[in-house]
């Protein structure tokens, strides 16, 4: 017997599809994408593996670990594989992503387990790619298609877009022509390519309506966007964002993630001009060594960023930043690791990401002498992340005593709460009585958690002093 169900209704297999991510927020988008794409093919989504006739992984090639662990998946698959046909059922397994595009057929040869695998750029062909695997071929197909993907997508409907919240992901953006000497992305996404300004609006219009009130614009260059206006004349991110503001429903914007060369003066100003543009900026840096960007070929100096922040500041004194850094390029001396903790501490972070440098292949990176000890990485990456983490602790504990919005999201943990985010993503679990979801309310932080604040209200509920009898009355 085969778990796959003859659907009377429709009349086609119903068959269950099993996604998982890795990486950024583009490749979520992408699952997604990739989720209704298959919705169409009769393939509905599960969260158990072990019952899904397809296993998709989208994968993420930036960082070594990343890829390695994506082969330790295949290892568990192939088990889970064995087990269903053990069962007579069948399990058909695709990698798609960035991995997919660097390393191709490389894949299959590593881990027979996998049938398919797609590249960024063709995740619209999936199901005939399918159709190919189910008559007994190993697909590998990761050209850079000269049709746009997008418009080869079926649109998301409204019951799927509800379904995922009021919050929403819209690519705009894809690729990168910066080519940092340690990143993989200009030859995973290939070169930058902007999505034009009508579909995404299009498409903007179609998750407000089905109840979005937040867009985070996402591209990997994302603030390189270009497009054109109605009247044909030519506009950067700032103007592609004063046309999202203006669609009914939509209440919050964001954008990640953006390179300081592209931070215009027109975006700057939208800081300013554009309540709906959240005071919230992903803009890594990498490093706060001026020897260290110009070998990351990075193209501005430490010098640069720090301007550029205070503009961005200047233009919206509530803004938070995040952002990413490398520690341990080749040739990074103690100086210059100084000079990056001595950049972050004169920025004060939000929120930050930091790696420890992993050499990829192809990159002109990894051909470079004068490689950083691993003890030497780690031990930096100690120090830098001790940093980081006081700056995001007193950034979040800076909001104690402080009202805030809230975009509520989704029911808390615990009846009687409800969770949304501040404006600076923060975490806020409001008292169910503050709205529903999709409002945005205005709310005294009582208290900071370590991962969430807590909304005066809501804090009652929480209380572990309570009697849980009590705490249903307070
Ligand atoms: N090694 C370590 N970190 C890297 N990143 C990109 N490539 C590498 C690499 N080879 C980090 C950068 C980038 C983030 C997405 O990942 O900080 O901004
Ligand atoms: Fe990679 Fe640099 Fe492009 Fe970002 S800007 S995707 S770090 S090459």
């Amino acid at each position: 017997m085969t778990d796959t169900v003859k659907d009377v209704t429709s009349g086609r297999n119903s068959r269950k599809v099993f996604i998982k991510t890795y990486g950024c927020q583009m490749n979520v988008y992408d699952s997604q994408r990739m989720g209704d794409a298959l919705a169409q093919d009769g393939f509905e989504p599960t969260d158990q593996m072990d019952e899904a006739d397809l296993v998709l992984i989208n994968t993420c090639h930036i960082r070594e670990k990343a890829a390695e662990k994506i082969y330790s998946e295949l290892g568990r698959i192939r088990v889970l594989k064995s087990e269903r046909e053990a069962r007579g059922q069948t399990m058909q397994v695709g990698v798609t992503g960035c991995v997919a595009q660097a390393e191709g057929a490389e894949i299959i040869a590593r881990a027979p387990v996998v049938d398919l695998v797609v590249g960024p750029q063709t995740y619209h062909r999936l199901p005939e790619a399918l159709a190919r695997v189910s008559r007994g071929d190993k697909v590998v197909d990761t050209d850079y298609a000269v049709e746009d993907k997008f418009d080869h997508l079926p649109r998301q409907d409204r019951r799927q877009i509800a379904a995922r919240g009021v919050t929403a992901f819209l690519t705009v953006q894809e690729g990168c022509d910066k080519f940092c000497t340690f990143c993989v992305v200009p030859y995973t996404r290939g070169a930058e390519v902007s999505r034009p300004r009508g579909p995404i609006l299009e498409e903007a219009q179609r998750l407000a309506a089905a109840g979005v009130r937040e867009l985070t614009l996402l591209g990997q260059n994302v603030n390189a966007w270009s497009g054109e206006d109605a009247a044909g004349r030519p506009i950067g991110l700032a103007g592609l964002l004063e046309a999202l503001a203006s669609i009914p429903g939509i209440a919050r914007l964001r954008y990640t993630t953006s390179h300081p060369r592209d931070m215009d003066d027109a975006l700057i100003a939208a800081h300013r001009d554009l309540p709906a543009l959240m005071p919230y900026l992903h803009l890594p840096v990498q490093s706060g060594s001026d020897r260290i960007l110009k070998a990351m070929n990075r193209r501005h100096r430490a010098e640069d960023y720090l301007r550029l922040v205070d503009r961005i500041r200047g233009a919206r004194p509530d803004l938070a930043l995040s952002g990413d850094f490398i520690v341990g390029f080749p040739g990074e001396s103690e100086a210059d690791f100084e000079d990056t903790l001595a950049l972050v501490r004169q920025v004060g972070y939000a929120q930050a990401y930091s790696f420890k440098y992993s050499p990829r292949p192809g990159t002109p990176g990894a051909a470079l002498d004068d490689h950083v000890p691993e003890d030497v990485k780690s031990e930096r990456l100690e120090r830098l992340q001790a940093l980081l983490r006081q700056q995001q602790l007193a950034f979040q504990t800076s909001f104690a005593g402080r009202d805030t919005d809230v975009l509520i999201e989704k029911p808390g943990r615990h009846a009687g709460q409800m969770v949304g985010r501040s404006p600076f993503l923060l975490p806020v679990v409001v008292p169910a009585a503050a709205g529903q979801v999709g409002d945005i309310v205005r709310v005294r932080i009582a208290r900071s958690l370590p991962n969430s604040l807590m909304a005066e209200g809501a804090e009652a509920l929480d209380a572990p002093m309570i009697e849980p009898h009590l705490r249903k009355i307070a």
